[in-house]
């Protein structure tokens, strides 16, 4: 029986790493990103490898907007049973700097877009008796300068994942949050720029202070959530896994 999932913010980075891997593991997907056309140009490279993929636009921080999305994903695909929600953004600044429209924008997308697409989706796993939600948190949770609403937002998700494990753990849906460490994508390539450092050079600062050696790539984080998702990780629920080549301080 295929299960379908949807992975939000799949257009790139690790949600498209997320997807591809979904896929390679007999998930029909939908990738759901603002940018509808390059989420639909992963899929149609995942369909050319015979899997069973769709790329919509949506708005994960709108609730017209999800609720079409994933209406349309149903509709194509079959009920959603499995939920990762990946979509991300930063707006770093100090807090004497930050501005209210950047808290809120920040918030908006992974806060409110995690609760709305849960809100949206926990029906057909009730229906099913089955569901997984992955929720995608950060090692930023355990707090960094200049990151006062990332943190705040990855911190919220991880209790809102603690608490829908407790919710929903009777219908056999487990929620859990994976906290990845520094990986390489378009959003840490912007975070050097910003910090008018090249990425190379800011790479290197990284990796010396990670166990393992190196900086993490997509697959790492999607591997996890493979994990997740499986039919026999049943009894693992409300955990948070940081995956970020060691432990973290
Ligand atoms: P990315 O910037 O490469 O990709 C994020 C994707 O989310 C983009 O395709 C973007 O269009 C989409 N997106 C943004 N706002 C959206 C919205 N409102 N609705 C739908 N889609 C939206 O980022 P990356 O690095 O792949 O990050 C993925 C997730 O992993 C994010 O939640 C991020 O916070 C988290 N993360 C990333 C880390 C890293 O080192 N790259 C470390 C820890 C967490």
């Amino acid at each position: 029986m295929t299960r379908t999932a949807i992975v939000t913010g799949a257009a790139r980075g690790i949600g498209a790493g997320i997807a591809r891997r979904l896929t390679a593991d007999g998930f029909a997907v939908a990738l759901l990103d603002l940018d509808g056309e390059v989420a639909e140009g992963v899929a149609a490279e995942l369909r050319e490898s015979g899997a069973q993929a769709i790329g919509l636009s949506a708005d994960v921080s709108d609730p017209d907007s999800v609720e079409a999305a994933v209406a349309e994903v149903a509709a194509q695909l079959g009920p959603v049973t499995v939920l990762v929600n990946n979509a991300g953004i930063i707006r770093d600044n100090l807090l004497h700097k930050m501005s209210v429209e950047d808290w809120d924008s920040v918030m908006g997308v992974h806060m409110r877009g995690a609760f709305l697409l849960a809100k949206a989706t926990q029906g057909f796993m009730v229906e099913a008796k089955w569901g997984r939600i992955v929720n995608i948190s950060s090692a930023s949770a355990l707090g960094n300068r200049g990151q006062a609403n990332y943190s705040g937002a990855k911190a919220g998700l991880q209790g809102f994942t603690k608490a829908l494990a407790k919710e929903l753990g009777r219908f056999n849906i487990t929620v859990n949050a994976i906290g990845p460490g520094f990986i390489e994508t378009d959003m840490t390539r912007a975070t050097a720029e910003r910090m008018g450092q090249d990425f190379e050079e800011l790479k290197k600062v990284v990796v010396g202070a990670i166990p393992v050696g190196r900086a993490g790539q997509p697959e790492d984080i999607a591997a996890a959530v493979a994990f997740f998702v499986r039919e026999d990780a049943s009894f693992t629920s409300g955990q948070v896994l940081y995956v970020a080549g060691g432990p973290l301080n």
